[in-house]
């Protein structure tokens, strides 16, 4: 059987729109042992389109002959020679077919988020952590006594993470030097002289013991947080812009001094996964910090955090 020439026209473009549609994407599927096909861009079909259209345009009108062996069942139908129902529901069918067409693509479908989303939800802030305190900004007696045994013995213990940095400058220096020293700040400078002089005092012990948990906090809060947060707290890290939720800007009022601690730290430990829906629609991409880093570095972390933006945590109501 022949078929004419319009329908093969015809047949062409729904042969070629379907290989390009579904076609591509299931031989993709093929290839790449994936468990999804890749999908065709739109533009890329409208291009492909548009070149067969362009083939079939020179196919059509390369002799007169061809082109009146196009025409022909086209001018029949509107001459109505194949009866006047199907004329007429071409007539209705095409414009309605058309204009939902367009009505679907452009009617707007994205919806606008229904509320305002909510920075500091709590419905499953569990109870446990509202008493918390951090016991890395509120150090015990035992803990300077610790503290000062092992500044004594120049064994102070520092966190992994800069162990070697103390070490290489350790041995930069000419003379020997305390380790302590590798900080630099001004309570651990009258700490170590009171250590020489033999007269420790335990407030003294106390401030040094608070700057090295401060040096040590910052220094990991460059190593996991600078990139989101920044590094002047302020939400404007190197990846912060490709968030559509912003990381937050810790030097603003209405951010972690508007929390207690306890809630601050469970936050940093359950990030964006650990939020109840009030706090959607846009997913927080702060990660769970719980499964990376000891509660000890979490609260030094937010001492430092803390400190870097010039802000103090909420006070519980019960005080
Ligand atoms: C991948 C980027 C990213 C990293 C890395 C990151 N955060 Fe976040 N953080 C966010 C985003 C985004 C938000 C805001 C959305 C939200 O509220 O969860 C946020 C929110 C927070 C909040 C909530 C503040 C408030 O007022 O409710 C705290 C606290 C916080 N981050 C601390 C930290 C700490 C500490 C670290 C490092 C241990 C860290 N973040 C690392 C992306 C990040």
């Amino acid at each position: 059987m022949k078929i004419s020439r319009f329908f093969s026209v015809l047949l062409t473009l729904l042969v070629v729109y379907a290989l390009v549609k579904w076609g591509i994407p299931a031989v993709s599927r093929q290839i790449t042992g994936l468990p999804f096909p890749l999908p065709v861009p739109g533009t890329l079909i409208f291009i492909y389109m548009l070149l067969t259209v362009v083939a079939l345009f020179l196919f059509v009108t390369f002799s007169d002959t061809h082109m009146d062996e196009f025409l022909h069942p086209v001018q029949r139908f509107l001459r109505g020679d194949y009866g006047k129902l199907p004329r007429l529901m071409a007539l209705i069918l095409i414009p309605l077919l058309v204009g939902s067409q367009v009505y679907f693509i452009t009617v707007p479908d994205v919806q606008l988020p229904s509320s305002l989303r909510i920075q500091h939800p709590s419905s499953n802030f569990p109870a446990k952590f509202e008493t918390l305190n951090n016991p890395i900004a509120n150090p015990t007696d035992a803990d300077i006594d610790a503290f000062i045994e092992q500044a004594a013995a120049k064994d102070v213990q520092l966190i992994p993470q800069v162990v070697a940095d103390a070490e290489a400058w350790m041995e930069n220096n000419e003379e020997e030097v305390h380790p302590l020293s590798f900080i630099p700040a001004a309570a651990i400078t009258d700490f170590l002289a009171q250590l020489e002089a033999g007269k420790v005092d335990k407030e003294t012990a106390k401030a040094a013991l608070l700057e090295k948990n401060l040096f040590e906090g910052r220094a990991l809060y460059a190593m996991n947080c600078r990139p989101c947060h920044g590094d002047s707290v302020a939400g404007d890290g190197p990846m912060a812009d490709g968030f559509k939720l912003r990381p937050i800007n810790f030097t603003d009022n209405g951010t972690i001094e508007t929390i207690i601690e306890g809630y601050t730290f469970w936050r940093v430990s359950n990030g964006g996964p650990g939020l109840p829906t009030e706090a959607t629609p846009w997913d927080s991409a702060m990660p769970e910090w719980k499964l990376n880093l000891s509660e000890e570095e979490r609260w030094k972390i937010i001492m430092a955090e803390y400190e870097l933006a010039q802000k103090t945590p909420r006070i519980p109501e019960s005080h």
